[in-house]
């Protein structure tokens, strides 16, 4: 009975899908084996998660979809080799609405059905790009949900409904609440923390650097022109 936990973040440890994996674990209450899609063969990955009987899959959203090494590992993998396999999925992203990831929803558990798994369902949560910038206690109620996800998982071997309906809140913005968003962005306030991460990385005068069309090189240092 091989049960694997999958991070299929092209950052791999270092970015938020490994922090949410290390708090499921924490509510879990005890270790799984992580495997790691971008920095592993895919087709020996693939052929050693045939054999086991439970794969959790955690990614982030890239470009509306499941990244690449994620795409790759699911395309390489053949049907479970033993019945009842069990399939579950994570999936987080940077936009504050869960429904972001409803096309990336319908792929994975398509993928489930084809490798023949059961599904264990998929949750899924927005507004999660600043994880690891956030610290304990910005994090405080997504750490909360996670531990829950992950005891509840330990005690009924299933995504708790109620558990993924709060990580998945909201899943759309009403009116309201999208045009209280556009005020933020028009008044730079829904910047700051992008501007704050461009200053870390000593990138902040080249935010509008094009270097592509040739207007500003990019070891310039120099702003593009307007
Ligand atoms: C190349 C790239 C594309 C992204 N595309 C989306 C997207 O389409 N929708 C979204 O909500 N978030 C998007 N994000 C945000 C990520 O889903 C978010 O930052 C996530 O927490 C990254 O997880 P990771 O650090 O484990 O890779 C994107 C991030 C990157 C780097």
């Amino acid at each position: 009975m091989k049960e694997v936990i999958v991070n299929g973040s092209p950052r791999g440890r270092a970015g938020n899908t490994e922090i949410f994996i290390r708090r499921f674990l924490k509510g879990l209450g005890r270790e799984l084996p992580v495997r790691y899609a971008a920095q592993e063969d895919a087709e020996q990955l693939a052929q050693e998660l045939q054999t086991c009987s439970l794969v959790l899959l955690f990614t982030p959203l890239y470009v509306h979809a499941v990244p690449g090494p994620v795409q790759e590992l699911l395309g390489r993998m053949r049907p479970f080799a033993q019945p009842g396999a069990r399939m579950g999925f994570v999936v987080q992203s940077g936009f504050v609405e869960a429904a972001q990831s409803r096309y990336a929803v319908r792929l994975l558990e398509a993928q489930g059905r084809r490798l023949g798994a059961e599904n264990l369902g998929c949750a899924v949560r927005g507004n999660a790009a600043g994880t690891a910038m956030m610290g304990e206690k910005g994090n405080a109620a997504l750490f909360q949900l996670l531990e829950r996800l992950g005891a509840a998982f330990a005690e009924t071997g299933g995504f708790d409904p109620q558990t993924v309906k709060a990580l998945g809140t909201p899943y759309r913005l009403t009116k309201r609440q999208a045009m209280g968003m556009e005020l933020l962005y028009r008044l730079r306030i829904g910047r700051v923390m992008w501007y704050w991460m461009l200053l870390q990385n000593r990138a902040f005068r080249r935010r509008r650097a094009r270097p592509w069309l040739g207007d500003a090189p990019p070891d310039s240092g120099g702003q593009a022109k307007k």
